[in-house]
């Protein structure tokens, strides 16, 4: 089986990823330092698989045991999700932001070099688009200035491995552009795990329908969109596993020296109170919400065009918005129980 190193791979996206890889014939192994992710998550994917993944504890950033970790794995590849994803935060701490996300992607290029490893996936985010001139947005559409270090982080990853490529090395990589990922694996046993009060709609909407929050606010309702409220590209975060699958079996058929860009969305997008609405249809929950004021540095619609990655990849969405806020929902659930 070949193997593929997932930093990150506790995470909400990498933990996911890891039940795709497995189930398409690969071995995942994963490397995660638990700064935003629990050690449940290797009892969920076990429940999941059947099996343990095999699980290196520590920090991306530390040369040493990335070195460690590649001699003592013959890797066919890398999916790194490992770094700090938090807007807010990150306006507040730039330099940690800038230090562990670019770091540990320089690091990992150069270690994967030192091993001949030449294939990697890369996760970006849709958010290097900011507001679009146009909608839906393709990869062609030119990036606008980030709104938060976090993005500018993404945009700053995006390009070092553009120029790392122009340099003429041996390798294959190619960015995913996520749009808003959502939902948890069907059986519940792993989902997205947020630290303190979630900053995301889905989780908080889980957590007030579950009774850990009050009350839901939706940030503003005068946008011009249908309903008032913000649109995005929802995508179900099974989906978005599958498309690091496809984009590395696509990687191992490409001639070396390749990079690519490639946005991973549902091509639909929905309001806040769509989102609301059919959260409360599937779960046969009301839930407790006001409209407050816009939230700052929101983007007012974003929606993917996903033309690129379904006639390349051959991969496209297959999960509704009710499939995944029906198992985000299962998943809340069952972590109650859990608790
Ligand atoms: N929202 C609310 N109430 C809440 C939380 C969110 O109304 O309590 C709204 C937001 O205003 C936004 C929408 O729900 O309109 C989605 O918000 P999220 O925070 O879930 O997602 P964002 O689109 O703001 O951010 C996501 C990722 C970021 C990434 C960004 C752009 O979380 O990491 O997409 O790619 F940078």
């Amino acid at each position: 089986m070949k193997k593929i190193l997932i930093t990150g791979g506790a995470g909400y996206i990498g933990s996911h990823t890891a039940v795709s890889l497995l189930e398409a014939g690969f071995e995942p192994i994963i490397v995660d330092n638990f700064s935003n992710s629990n050690k449940s998550v290797l009892k969920g994917l076990k429940a999941i698989l059947g099996r343990d993944i095999a699980c290196y504890e520590g920090d991306c950033n530390e040369r040493g045991l990335m070195e460690l970790i590649f001699a003592e794995n013959q890797f066919s590849g890398v999916i790194h999700f490992a770094a700090f994803k938090a807007v807010g935060e990150s306006t507040q701490f730039p330099l940690k932001y800038y230090a562990n996300n670019i770091d540990s992607l320089l690091i990992l290029l150069e270690t994967m070099a030192k091993f001949g490893v030449k294939d990697l996936v890369f996760s970006s985010s849709c958010t290097v688009y900011g507001q679009p001139d146009e909608l839906p947005v393709s990869e062609s559409t030119p990036r606008k200035e980030a709104e938060s270090p976090y993005g500018n982080s993404k945009k700053i990853c995006e390009d070092i491995l553009r120029d790392y490529i122009n340099s003429g090395v041996d390798s294959r990589i190619i960015s995913l552009r996520y749009f808003n990922p959502v939902g948890a694996h069907p059986s519940g046993e792993i989902g997205e795990l947020p630290l303190g009060i979630p900053n995301n709609l889905v989780p908080f909407i889980t957590q007030s329908a579950a009774g850990i929050r009050q009350q839901l606010t939706v940030f503003g309702d005068d946008y011009n969109t249908p309903d008032g409220s913000c649109v995005r590209d929802y995508i179900h975060v099974m989906d978005l596993a599958d498309a690091h699958v496809k984009a590395l079996e696509f990687l191992f058929r490409q001639n070396l020296n390749f990079y690519d860009i490639f946005n991973v969305g549902t091509g639909k997008g929905n309001t806040v109170l769509e989102v609301i609405k059919t959260f409360e249809k599937v779960s046969k929950k009301a839930l407790n919400y006001k409209i407050g004021p816009r939230r700052p540095g929101d983007i007012e619609k974003v929606w993917a065009n996903t033309h690129k990655i379904n006639s390349e990849l051959g991969w496209m969405a297959k999960y509704s918005l009710e499939d995944s806020l029906r198992d985000s929902w299962n998943w809340q659930q069952k972590l109650g129980l859990r608790e």
